[in-house]
């Protein structure tokens, strides 16, 4: 990795020019944004001069001697105030050509001190709709752990499914009194939400329903046989249904520890936090108040309301003697702290969940807990229509539903282009786009900004879409096909047109992106990315000619385009997107 790299040599050179560095202050190489003066730069200097009030492009000359950098770099220069400017040579760019086109990823640097990292994401809760924000959650958080995994982390994926909560009493009625097993057996998820909503319906009409109701789950918490077997067969339809629905999508838990399976551990839990003092009993709760460690304004227990901070306690238990969403939470950190072994846990959870994870984190650590724990929130999805967005049924946004529009949408479109393909091969790769276009349309989102979704814009061919850079894949692949498999790429490199070069250095760039992402939790950075070496690569398709050239050309050219086809497999593959060879 050419940042990497650099950033070490630039260190080296302020040591060997006897510069001693401030507390703090570390010079790094960034990838240039202007690419006119070179292809990395550093600003380093020009910081570093301000704090010690002297001249930055003398300051620059004097690092740019102590420079050991020729292997890599052809060019050096101090440009505008003070900065540097690193142009890299040729051969250098045609080393990690090489690299990428062998190793098995693709260039990328495995992280040097592998952390385990759990990854907390899709959670829906049995019996009520998968909601968008499950969606959201599902996509952004495998695209994470296959990331992390990829660089070389130790990742464990975690379905924390609510297959526990107060919705059980209202099910467990509805069960007993308007459960059709026709319909249960087609479609249980579904079953089961309309059961469901129609008893949560009769509760509002009808006190004495809610009562019947709050009776039923006291039973299922006292652990009554027949309650508990109605429980244990909702949970058990509904993962076996998920399950379906994970697996249409390529993604995988390696387990699916949900709120239930916490249950022993949590009156231990409250009794321990109450021992230490961390919780208190108030108004015959038990709840977790500040402790006056932070400032106001970063103390998750305080809010402020008209001019005064007030209380703002997280409750770990009811006065009823009910244990809530935060207890589990507590308890789950536990287990993943302390059985798994987890260094870092990421909570892929919407953003209305942030006060719930700074409270739940906070009385974590004043249990000691170290583990690092990351709330990694993100907005809504909107309809084209800018409010809450439907699919076609008009219903609530099931997450199958709308991949199978998707796929039926692109199916259609592969009928209409028609190119010989058979109709297995259309829908397998109608699958593909189908899939592929819905993720896309998530991960090349800022995670944070809620977006419009948009049927017609996910399966362009045109723009930044799934179809886009799966349509440049293809084209990647047909020039072998073409070649008939008679190609053997050899060592004999040589980058010199100028759309060689802008591609190559692209390619050599996933290396730094692949890490950039999981800095801040963004796929949309590799999403972006894909997208510029897709148009990299056109503009270098249009500029040279490949089967056309011959010799050490020919080879170059052919060693571009395996490497695009490779970097654009892998990355795609990083935001859970397949590739089909032709489409
Ligand atoms: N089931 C929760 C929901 O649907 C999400 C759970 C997220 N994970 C967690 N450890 N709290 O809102």
């Amino acid at each position: 990795m050419f940042r990497a790299v650099l950033t070490d040599r630039l260190q080296a050179a302020f040591t060997a020019a006897g510069i001693e560095l401030p507390e703090g202050f570390s010079p790094a190489v960034v990838i240039a944004s202007d690419t006119r003066f070179g292809d990395y730069q550093s600003n380093a200097a020009m910081v570093l001069a301000k704090q010690l009030k002297t001249n930055p492009r003398a300051l620059a000359q004097q690092i740019v001697d102590k420079l050991a950098v020729t292997d890599l770099v052809e060019k050096v220069t101090i440009d505008g105030p003070g900065f540097l400017n690193l142009t890299l040579s040729a051969e250098a760019l045609a080393q990690q050509l090489a690299v990428i086109v062998k190793d098995d990823h693709v260039g990328v640097p495995q992280v040097k001190s592998p952390k385990t990292i759990v990854v907390d994401f899709s959670a829906p809760n049995i019996a009520k709709p998968m909601h968008v924000g499950h969606i959201r959650s599902t996509f952004i958080g495998d695209s994470l752990a296959r990331t992390a995994r990829f660089v070389g982390h130790k990742v464990i994926t975690d379905n924390h499914v609510g297959d526990w909560g107060t919705q059980f009493g209202m099910i467990i009625h509805g069960w007993k009194t308007q459960l059709d097993q026709e319909k249960l057996k087609a479609d249980p998820i579904h079953e089961l939400v309309s059961v469901y909503k129609a008893v949560n319906a009769a509760t509002k009409a009808d006190e004495s329903v809610l009562e019947v109701c709050k009776g039923e789950l006291v039973k299922l918490q006292q652990g009554d046989a027949e309650n508990l077997a109605i429980w244990k067969e909702c949970v058990r339809l509904t993962l076996e249904q998920l399950e379906k629905v994970y697996g249409a999508l390529d993604i995988k838990f390696d387990h699916y520890l949900g709120e239930s399976f916490f249950n022993d551990a949590l009156a231990p839990l409250v009794a321990d936090m109450l021992e230490k003092g961390i919780a208190t009993i108030s108004d015959g709760a038990t709840v977790v108040f500040s402790d006056g460690s932070v400032k106001p304004e970063n103390d998750p227990f305080l809010i402020r309301e008209k001019d005064e901070w007030k209380a703002a306690p997280c409750i770990i238990r009811k006065g009823d003697g009910g244990f809530l969403y935060a207890t589990t939470d507590l308890a789950t950190i536990d287990y993943r702290a302390n059985e798994w072994k987890a260094d870092e846990i990421w909570y892929v959870v919407g953003a209305p969940q942030q006060l719930h994870f700074r409270q739940v984190f906070a009385a974590a650590q004043r249990r000691g807990v170290t583990t690092k724990m990351i709330h990694i929130a993100f907005g809504s999805i909107l309809g084209p229509d800018g409010k809450m967005f439907k699919t076609r049924s008009g219903e609530t946004v099931g997450l199958l539903e709308v991949i199978d529009e998707a796929i039926e949408r692109a199916r259609t479109a592969a009928d209409e282009k028609d190119q010989g393909l058979s109709d297995a091969e259309k829908d397998e790769i109608a699958k593909i786009i189908g899939g592929g276009a819905v993720k896309y349309a998530e991960l090349s989102q800022n995670r944070l900004t809620d977006y419009k979704f948009s049927w017609d814009k996910m399966l362009s061919l045109q723009g930044n879409t799934a179809p886009y850079l799966l349509n440049a894949y293809v084209r990647t692949r047909s020039i072998f096909r073409k070649l008939d498999g008679t190609v053997a790429l050899t060592g004999d490199l040589a980058i010199t047109e100028p759309a060689e070069r802008a591609l190559a250095m692209k390619l050599a760039q996933f290396a730094e992106n692949a890490h950039d992402i999981l800095d801040d939790h963004r796929p949309n950075l590799l999403a972006n990315y894909l997208y510029e070496l897709a148009n990299t690569y056109h503009s270098f398709y249009e500029a040279c000619n490949v089967l056309r050239s011959e010799g050490t050309v020919r080879n170059t050219r052919l060693t571009l385009c395996e490497a695009t086809s490779r970097v654009l497999k892998t990355g795609l593959g990083l935001l859970g997107i397949q590739t089909t060879e032709r489409m």
